[in-house]
């Protein structure tokens, strides 16, 4: 559940190519007095600050006769820098919460904001924007373009992006240095959840919103995968959330939200993070 349609596994190259030219097509669209979410006018924010925050963030599906409340009431605020840990049961509700931070959903009532910058009520070129500059997305499944070398695949985002990181930086941040002409049918599953992670950060977002990144990968590969992540969040600032099913995960966290029946039922502060090389399942 969860996945936006863009990302399934089939996506083609002439696909994402269509994608990328409505991307462009709607920054132009953009009003310049807008002053929206334009990385130039934003200033990054310092370590500890407040980056994002929602109040009262609700989602409800209109199923005709069945209405689902998915997201009910969130309030929830992240600094930037912080590496969050986001856990709960199957349908409560953390996918939705994560795409309506990232601007991949609307809410029906609620108000999420991104600095000074409501996303609630943002129309979609500006929540275009908001994506494209500020959150990098990583899901369970890697949506790789399979005709696509990891270089190639990572310059994808690199060439419409503001102030990318070089591929190759991006890729060697992931210990993927010496496999960047490598297609993803010759790269292991950890390795190509890798390459997502290198795409997703290439443009240097803001916010890096993982749905399940160790989901689909052993004990030993998932581990790889998340010193990845950690090692971002420690040399880039950027702040991490990360969704997963698996409670060991939590230890590397700064902060550890629970959801339960479509709100956070409990956040724990770890004192101490540990490691990622330490999580075992
Ligand atoms: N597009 C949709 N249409 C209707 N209901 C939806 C839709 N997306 C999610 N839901 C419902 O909203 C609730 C929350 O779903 P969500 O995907 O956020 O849960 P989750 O915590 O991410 O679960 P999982 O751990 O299984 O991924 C569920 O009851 C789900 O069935
Ligand atoms: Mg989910």
């Amino acid at each position: 559940m969860g996945q936006p349609s863009w990302c399934s596994e089939a996506t083609s190259y002439g696909r994402v190519a269509r994608r990328l030219t409505r991307i462009k097509a709607a920054d132009t669209r953009l009003s310049p007095l807008s002053g929206m979410l334009d990385r130039s006018a934003a200033p990054s924010v310092a370590k500890g600050e407040p980056l994002l925050r929602t109040s009262g963030l609700s989602k409800t599906y209109d199923m005709g006769e069945l209405k689902v409340v998915a997201l009910n009431q969130v309030d929830f605020s992240a600094n930037a820098g912080e590496f969050i840990v986001i856990l709960g049961p199957s349908g409560s509700g953390k996918s939705t919460f994560l795409n309506l931070i990232g601007g991949l959903d609307t809410a029906t009532s609620g108000e999420a904001w991104f600095q000074d910058h409501q996303l609630t009520g943002a129309r979609e070129a500006a929540l275009t924007r908001y994506r494209r500059d500020h959150v990098g997305f990583v899901f369970q499944f890697y949506n790789l373009v399979p005709s696509l070398t990891a270089r190639e695949n990572v310059r994808l985002v690199t060439e419409i992006a503001r102030n990318p990181m070089r591929p190759e930086e991006a890729l060697d941040m992931v210990g993927l240095g010496t496999r960047m002409d490598h297609f993803p049918a010759q790269l292991s599953g950890g390795e190509q959840q890798r390459v997502a992670i290198a795409r997703a950060i290439a443009k240097r977002p803001d916010l890096l919103l993982c749905d399940e990144p160790t989901g689909a990968l052993d004990s030993k590969t998932g581990v790889v995968v998340l010193e990845a992540l950690t090692r971002v969040n420690a040399e880039l600032g950027t702040t991490t959330l990360v969704i997963t099913h698996n409670v060991a995960i939590r230890a590397i966290a700064d902060r550890v939200v629970n959801f339960a029946d479509g709100g956070i039922a409990s956040i724990q502060v770890n004192a101490q993070r540990m490691s990622a090389s330490s999580v075992g399942w």
